[in-house]
């Protein structure tokens, strides 16, 4: 290149460096010079809201109002203002596995895909934030959220959390991580006072929110309905300054739950950013009434509150649609509906669908199988509508029946029988029981399609069952009767397979070991019977694993055993303090039913070859993974950490690295897991931060909690 394109090139990039600069000094300036130029009312009218899910913009300085909009696994049916909306609009669209079934992928980059379908359908359906994911921890199989959220480990809620936020914030949408923090269980959400040791708090509740601020980038965060420690979270001074826009460096919004603010200077000095929800379904609380409305400016106005205040709250609401280009620049266009993001909705079901147990190789179904017996009305069920605020008008749903239709062999003949009624209350149906045996008797295998449900009828709100906001499970037990029909089955066709719908563990004792063959399919999405069938059939090797332990028996997990639950005069006290999910049941010797992690594949491998290396005060692991079957397959290598001699009790192992592995038959890998520094660490309360206690620390490596298949010490 002569020097005349080289002085080109360089000036080209020097202008790149100084517009680069320039255009962020611009965009401070921008907002300095829009905040300059706002009345008080203007500002006001900014962080509170002006409809059921968006707040006022300012026309006359170009700024557009914020608009949101549910859910964490698909965007929510429309609502308009106020939920008057045009008849015609378009919201039919994608509806994702839900947060359980993308967690159980284990597989980090589904989550960046996820969050990519996410985002573009919100701005096609011209969202600006999408109030997801929900990520709070699963610390009792009884609340009836946890569809929504992600795990009981910090470490997998972390890493999956991650892709998903960057790949909704990538396509210019804010994502909107919640509900910060401590709301663990939906009984009295907007009551309770959430207890806990400082330790829980940083080492279990806080590290996927964290995360999601410091390494995702998250635009919006939403304070939760309870109080944590007597205070609302909405505006808890602790959790929002000190924490998230202090010791986090937070500079995005804070964006209350809808109806969790409770009182204004609270809000105003304790950092909530817009208020949202207050008049919940009652016009008669008109948002200039809200608490960080009209009184604000009265506040202002007669100096008890400083204006600075109104303008913290601002300025991060105009970063935040500076940072989505909404106040100019160049926005990407949305996609709705597309066939690439039903591809991404099977993909993800393909790898969250976890098969729990295969006795005799029952499964895969083979094209030896003629007859098929698909038993339960959870074969038949659509699941987008139910649930809560998380609900999606889907454009189609697969269910497990049509799954199973479409991809048997043109010679296998299926037959349908309920089993059993998803009514309320309702308990084992002899004759559809005996409806369900007689065709089991008839055919080469039996599926029963069973687990938890939704609710009842998705039209009304208040008609939720078991996984549902505002509600949680009474207990772990099977309803309408469906153990006396799983009994009966497998006594008809010893080749019967249980497949489970739902949000998690639910007691198996009655039939578990009679049982050849069960699978967890959660709530898989719009594709979840297609996934599921290829499964069933072998087209896919199953590759999920559980992110969350399922107990024998609700009395098995520690929540219960040594936390409270619901609560004792409006407080629940977390007792167990971290011992949540294994690190309880492996730390007290408690065998669970299936254990975290835990997921098996129609081909074998072997995990071999451990040894360390330490890079500083990092490990790098390297193992090395083989796959010793058949069949092309993934497994997921789960590093755990163990400290010999800890000064403090510490759990017996804490999940520190995992990397999902795609091999085909006899195919052998070398994989690394680095192990960070903060791998090795605690959180005393005593120095109040993370501490390393120099000694010997055992990695343990294995493809669940509960199959360590090699181990290596190392002085720390
Ligand atoms: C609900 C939920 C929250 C949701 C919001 C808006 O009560 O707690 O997750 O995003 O209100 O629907």
């Amino acid at each position: 290149m002569n020097s005349k394109w080289i002085y080109i090139a360089l000036c080209t990039l020097s202008i790149g460096n100084h517009s680069f600069a320039q255009k962020k000094a611009t965009s401070e300036q921008t907002i300095e010079k829009l905040l300059q130029r706002m009345t008080l009312q203007e500002k006001v009218q900014m962080i509170h809201a002006n409809s059921s899910f968006a707040t006022a913009g300012i026309p006359r300085l170009g700024i557009p109002p914020l608009i949101m909009s549910d859910g964490p696994h698909g965007v929510r049916v429309e609502h308009g203002n106020d939920w008057i909306v045009d008849k015609n609009v378009n919201d039919s669209g994608t509806y994702l596995p839900t947060g359980n079934t993308l967690a159980a992928t284990w597989n980090k980059s589904l989550g960046y895909s996820f969050g990519t379908v996410l985002g573009k359908e919100a701005k096609y359906r011209g969202k600006d934030v999408i109030l997801g994911p929900g990520i709070n921890i699963i610390r009792t199989p009884l609340n009836g959220r946890n569809f929504e959220y992600l795990s009981e480990d910090p470490l997998l809620i972390s890493k999956m959390v991650t892709g998903y936020i960057k790949g909704v914030q990538d396509q210019g949408i804010s994502a909107c991580v919640k509900h910060f923090a401590a709301n663990n269980q939906e009984i009295q959400r907007t009551s309770i006072n959430v207890q806990m040791s400082e330790r829980a708090l940083r080492e279990i509740y806080l590290p996927g929110f964290k995360t999601a601020v410091t390494e995702a980038g998250v635009n919006t965060i939403m304070g939760a309905y309870n109080k944590f420690r007597g205070q609302w979270c909405s505006h808890n001074n602790y959790l929002l300054n000190q924490i998230l826009k202090k010791e986090w460096g937070f500079k995005g919004i804070v964006i209350s739950d809808w109806g969790a603010v409770h009182n204004t200077t609270e809000a105003l000095m304790n950092g909530t950013d817009i208020e949202m929800g207050t008049d919940i379904g009652s016009p008669a609380f008109p948002y200039p009434q809200f608490y960080m409305a009209d009184t604000v400016v009265k506040l202002v106005q007669n100096g008890q509150i400083a204006e600075s205040i109104v303008n913290d709250k601002v300025r991060r609401i105009l970063r935040i649609m500076n940072k989505t280009h909404m106040l100019g620049g160049k926005r990407i266009p949305g996609a709705y509906a597309t066939k690439t993001h039903q591809q991404v909705a099977q993909k993800i079901a393909e790898e969250g669908i976890v098969l729990l147990k295969n006795e005799r190789n029952l499964l895969p179904l083979t094209n030896t199988i003629q007859s098929i017996a698909v038993i339960g009305e959870n074969a038949v069920r659509k699941n987008a509508m139910g649930g809560g605020s998380s609900q999606v008008k889907a454009t189609y749903e697969i269910t497990p029946l049509v799954g199973l239709q479409q991809q048997v062999p043109h010679n296998t003949t299926i037959t349908y029988s309920k089993g059993y009624s998803i009514v309320r209350n309702a308990t084992a149906d002899t004759s559809l029981i005996n409806e369900a045996v007689a065709a089991a008797k008839k055919a080469d295998v039996a599926i029963i399609v069973g687990g938890w449900v939704h609710g009842y009828d998705y039209t009304k709100w208040s008609d939720n069952a078991y996984d549902a906001e505002d509600t949680d499970k009474p207990d772990m037990n099977m309803p309408f009767g469906q153990d006396a029909l799983i009994k009966a089955v497998i006594q008809a066709n010893p080749n019967t397979i249980v497949v489970l719908m739902g949000g998690g563990a639910i007691d198996m004792r009655q039939w578990i070991h009679q049982v050849p063959a069960i699978v967890q399919a959660w709530y898989p999405g719009m594709e979840g019977g297609t996934a599921l069938a290829r499964i069933l059939l072998g087209k896919v090797n199953p590759s999920g694993k559980l992110p969350m332990s399922f107990p024998k028996q609700l009395s098995d997990c520690g929540a219960h055993k040594l936390g409270e639950y619901p609560s004792k005069n409006g407080e629940v006290r977390y007792n167990e303090d971290i011992f949540v999910g294994y690190r309880y049941y492996d730390t007290y010797g408690v065998t669970p039913q299936f254990a975290f992690g835990h997921g098996l594949s129609y081909t074998q491998f072997n995990i071999s070859g451990l040894s360390l290396k330490k890079i500083g005060k990092q490990v790098m692991a390297s193992v090395t993974i083989r796959n010793t079957g058949t069949m092309a397959g993934a497994e997921v290598i789960q590093l755990y950490v163990n400290e010999v001699k800890p000064v403090v009790k510490r759990p017996t192992k804490e999940l520190k690295a995992f990397e999902k592995v795609f091999l085909a038959p006899g195919q052998q890998k070398q994989v690394q897991l680095l192990l960070p520094a903060e791998a090795f660490e605690y959180y005393s309360e005593p120095h109040k931060k993370f501490v390393h206690q120099p000694g010997q620390y055992w990695i343990l490596a294995g493809n669940s909690s509960d199959k360590i298949t090699a181990k290596a010490a190392i002085q720390l």
